[in-house]
């Protein structure tokens, strides 16, 4: 999609015209999000967000309208800004929903889908003032010739058109997670709210957002080779760098200089006894030599997440104790990946990683009764993994796992420091997680290159050659032997 030249250019007065485009190129307008003629480098002609084509949004939309009963209405907001301190806001996400159904991947916008009238999407507005302190945003025009939305309005007019179209209809779904005021204080929201006629929403776009397209799981696939990427070399790192902050850091850079827009979350990078926590956020200590470390971490590549743990010692040695219990995860894990097929259920798989934990818990002496087990794993084995890390979450896990699924496969054991076992096991935190995509015939491992074996973890770890100057410049690892620096912008390594 072409814009012309006459949209550069927006006037702030009748005596100043400014132009603010952050990608100004005389030819190509700024709609506040990359197009192919803004960043042909990121997208292909036909492209409304990188990998995803304007068909396969506009057949999710004619999915999501065949789910919806009939005379009914879906609203589905753009996720808040979330403000860091006064003017200064966090970094915008949108909301899973939104952005797949409409690929806007800004703020400010409410789409609104129904079988009578297509797609409607109400658009900011943005005034001289919001462009100058925040830039160019889709608007109106961006709705229609962008997104294709049947009918584009600006935010103000949406008190009185979606009033009529929640007058005019029978069931109103909306989005709850994002829900806007915009439409939760109308009058006619609020009356068909104590009608009983307002429902949630995700139980059928998170059933539409659970079988992948080919599309979608290349961006999957994509995502998760640059976080096994991203985490191999965060290992490697480590020997040199024991040290929390560092790998978090680390680990970041190395996602991001591979094109990962963002982290799926704040890694857990969890030294010692803090692997027994298992979301860690803090990432502010020195790893303890002979200590192993847990990072879970994942990036967000297009709208599409990774999400993947390994755990090791940065010292490049397993100890006997920490090998006895990597090892059982390691089975579990491995075990666990090769009943994923279609008709298996997460829960199943679940039940099934309970009893061989349990098992080898026991064995060792570590549970002194199958009963405590929650306290050292209160985790489900595993989560869906799409647009979102805990992907699809209005879908239970007796659901049968069908082709185009993808899940993760995640065992661990955390044991708490305080914890009545044997002492030498105490305070030890032991995660390996996989992302599993669920085909016709079984499952493919999609972080299945990253390593896990412990010979193949000890034999990286003790032959890599460290560049000491990286501790004050990442960039300065790719003067490591043997690696190299390439000018493609979307992958520097
Ligand atoms: N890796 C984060 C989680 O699954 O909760
Ligand atoms: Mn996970």
């Amino acid at each position: 999609m072409q814009f012309l030249a006459r949209n550069l250019v927006r006037r702030v007065s009748r005596t100043q015209v400014v132009s603010r485009n952050a990608y100004s190129t005389q030819t190509v307008r700024d709609i506040g999000q990359p197009t192919p003629a803004s960043h042909p480098h990121l997208m292909a002609e036909g492209e409304v967000t990188p990998g995803i084509r304007i068909e396969e949004y506009i057949g999710r939309r004619k999915k999501l309208v065949e789910l919806l009963p009939e005379n009914s209405l879906a609203i589905i907001s753009s996720a808040p800004v979330k403000m860091m301190t006064d003017v200064v806001p966090y970094t915008f996400r949108q909301d899973a929903d939104y952005l797949y159904l409409t690929g806007c991947q800004q703020p400010g916008g409410v789409a609104v889908l129904s079988d009578e009238r297509g797609l409607c999407m109400f658009m900011p507005e943005s005034t001289p003032k919001d462009i100058a302190w925040e830039g160019e945003v889709a608007g109106v025009d961006a709705a229609s010739e962008v997104f294709k939305a049947d009918q584009a309005y600006p935010i103000s007019k949406l008190p009185e058109i979606l009033s009529d179209m929640i007058r005019h209809s029978s069931k109103v779904f909306h989005n709850v997670q994002s829900a806007s005021q915009r439409y939760t204080n109308l009058d006619d929201f609020q009356n068909s709210a104590s009608l009983g006629k307002v429902k949630t929403l995700s139980s059928l776009t998170h059933e539409l957002r659970l079988i992948k397209s080919p599309a979608e799981l290349k961006l999957m696939r994509e995502s998760a080779s640059i976080a096994c990427q991203g985490l191999l070399k965060t290992m490697l790192h480590s020997k040199g760098f024991p040290d929390e902050g560092i790998l978090s850091a680390q680990v970041e850079y190395e996602c991001r200089v591979r094109g990962a827009q963002r982290m799926a979350f704040n890694p857990v990078v969890g030294g010692g006894s803090n692997a027994s926590v298992i979301h860690y956020s803090r990432n502010d200590q020195r790893i303890k030599d002979g200590d192993l470390v847990l990072m879970d971490m994942g990036c967000e590549l297009h709208g599409y997440v990774s999400d993947l743990t390994r755990t090791w010692p940065p010292c490049g040695k397993f100890s006997s104790v920490q090998e006895e219990l990597y090892d059982l995860i390691l089975q579990t894990n491995k075990e666990c990946i090769k009943q994923c097929k279609p008709g298996t259920t997460i829960r199943q798989l679940n039940t099934y990683s309970t009893e061989l934990l349990c098992d080898g818990l026991m064995k060792m002496g570590i549970l002194k009764s199958r009963r405590l087990y929650h306290q050292l794993n209160p985790t489900s084995i595993g989560h869906y993994l799409g647009m979102d890390v805990h992907d699809s979450s209005a879908v239970g896990y007796d659901r049968p796992l069908q082709p185009g699924f993808v899940i993760t496969i995640e065992p661990g054991v955390y044991i708490p420091s305080s914890f009545d076992c044997p002492e030498r096991f105490q305070g030890i935190g032991i995660r390996i997680e996989d992302d599993v995509l669920i085909t016709e015939t079984g499952y493919e491992v999609l972080t299945g290159s990253m390593p896990k074996e412990i010979k193949h973890i000890e034999t990286l770890l003790n032959n890599h050659c460290h560049d000491n100057s990286a501790r004050t410049s990442p960039v300065s690892l790719c003067k490591v032997k043997g690696l190299h620096t390439n000018r493609n912008p979307r992958r520097l390594f």
